[in-house]
């Protein structure tokens, strides 16, 4: 695939080697997920100091650890010494330092190097610290971004989201699930984008959720899309019940009938949908091609306990269900994809309308010229 503009006019689906080719994922891993803001995990994720979590998509791996002073760091997972991986753990704690297994070099919390054993008076260990990437926290969100240069603050391209849950860094994860998916990300958020398909494949959902409805809220522009989550009747929440199902639930700035936003970020594959006792956020991890890990994580008011305040099998429920169902879709489009039969279809103009808008944004990101920031 020759990345260029989408053509003006052009409202269809992309080509089959934006599904299948392994050239085009490298092309997209250094053009999309090494250049642009990902999310990485949640602040209550790093409750202590020295309490970190790794995020790695293709070649990168970064640990975002949480330093004495509160402060949540960024660090390449790569000794300084001979470039061994310095963290395999996805999460964990290390209470005084980072030490890398081959010999020994440890680091603070901030990546600055320790102590290297027996490297002799000559050696400066400032000039060793970890390499860092970018790192922003929005609303309780961990951001990283591991390009060079200096990118566009998130706060600054997500400035006029006015999400109605505006303090979720005292929110805390309840649960994470993750599936590994026998499809290419962009099929994920292609059709995470669209509710077109949910009438017929996702029965309980369209029991709350209003597909058709306008519960206002604001278009986030070209880059993302937020609104305030339509849903049926007298529904509160995304739950099988369409109630509440938590006693214990999120300060909001608006009504509690009026509290259910839905944001998507095109550029991070980022996805909130948010009720007064719950908000799923889902990203979305490249693997191969064909193959992508989906990871749910269920945010809830740091006060509320589960078995107490809440059932999370019930809670949570139909977020993994819908969740379920959409790998299903996924996989099958996977398949049909990679058939050579395959030619891209026309989008929806009145369902489809976000698909064109993603499209733009991966087109402009793929395109040759200078790296986005
Ligand atoms: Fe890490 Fe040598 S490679 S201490
Ligand atoms: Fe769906």
């Amino acid at each position: 695939m020759t990345p260029t503009v989408r053509p003006p006019g052009t409202a269809e689906a992309l080509p089959r080697e934006a599904y299948v080719s392994q050239e085009n994922f490298e092309r997209e891993l250094e053009r999309v997920f090494y250049s642009t803001w990902q999310y990485a995990g949640h602040v209550s994720e790093l409750p202590a100091a020295g309490s970190f979590k790794r995020f790695a998509v293709g070649a990168a791996d970064v640990l975002v650890v949480r330093a004495a002073d509160g402060r949540i760091n960024a660090l390449h997972n790569v000794c300084r010494h001979r470039g061994s991986q310095l963290v395999s753990d996805d999460t964990g704690t290390c209470k005084r330092a980072l030490t890398c297994h081959y010999h020994g070099w440890a680091y603070n919390h901030d990546g600055s190097l320790r102590g290297a054993p027996r490297m002799g008076d000559g050696f400066d260990k400032h000039q060793f610290g970890l390499r860092r990437a970018h790192i922003e926290i929005w609303n309780g969100c961990i951001f990283v971004h591991l390009g060079d240069g200096t990118p566009v603050p998130v706060r600054e391209s997500l400035a006029d989201v006015v999400w109605p849950y505006a303090d979720l860094d005292r929110a805390k994860v309840a649960e994470i699930a993750t599936y590994e998916v026998e499809t290419n990300w962009k099929i994920c958020w292609e059709n995470a984008l669209e509710c077109y398909h949910c009438a017929i494949n996702h029965p309980e959902l369209v029991r709350v959720f209003d597909q058709d409805g306008d519960a206002g809220g604001a278009d986030g522009g070209a880059d993302y899309v937020y609104f305030v989550n339509p849903l049926l009747g007298d529904s509160l929440s995304v739950t099988r019940s369409g109630h509440l199902e938590s006693k214990v639930l999120f300060e909001c700035t608006t009504p509690v009938d009026e509290a259910r936003g839905f944001f998507q970020w095109h550029t991070s594959t980022f996805e909130m949908v948010g009720s007064p006792d719950c908000i799923a956020v889902t990203s979305y991890t490249p693997l191969a091609p064909d193959r992508t890990r989906i990871t749910q994580t269920f945010l809830v008011p740091e006060k509320a306990a589960a078995g107490k305040d809440y059932e999370p099998a019930v809670l949570f429920e139909l977020h993994k269900l819908a969740r379920e169902q959409d790998n299903q879709l996924c996989t099958s489009v996977q398949r049909g994809v990679r058939n050579p039969a395959y030619v891209p279809g026309p989008f929806n103009d009145i369902y489809e309308v976000e698909n064109l808008r993603f499209l733009d944004v991966y087109w402009k990101l793929m395109a040759d010229g200078p790296e986005r920031a």
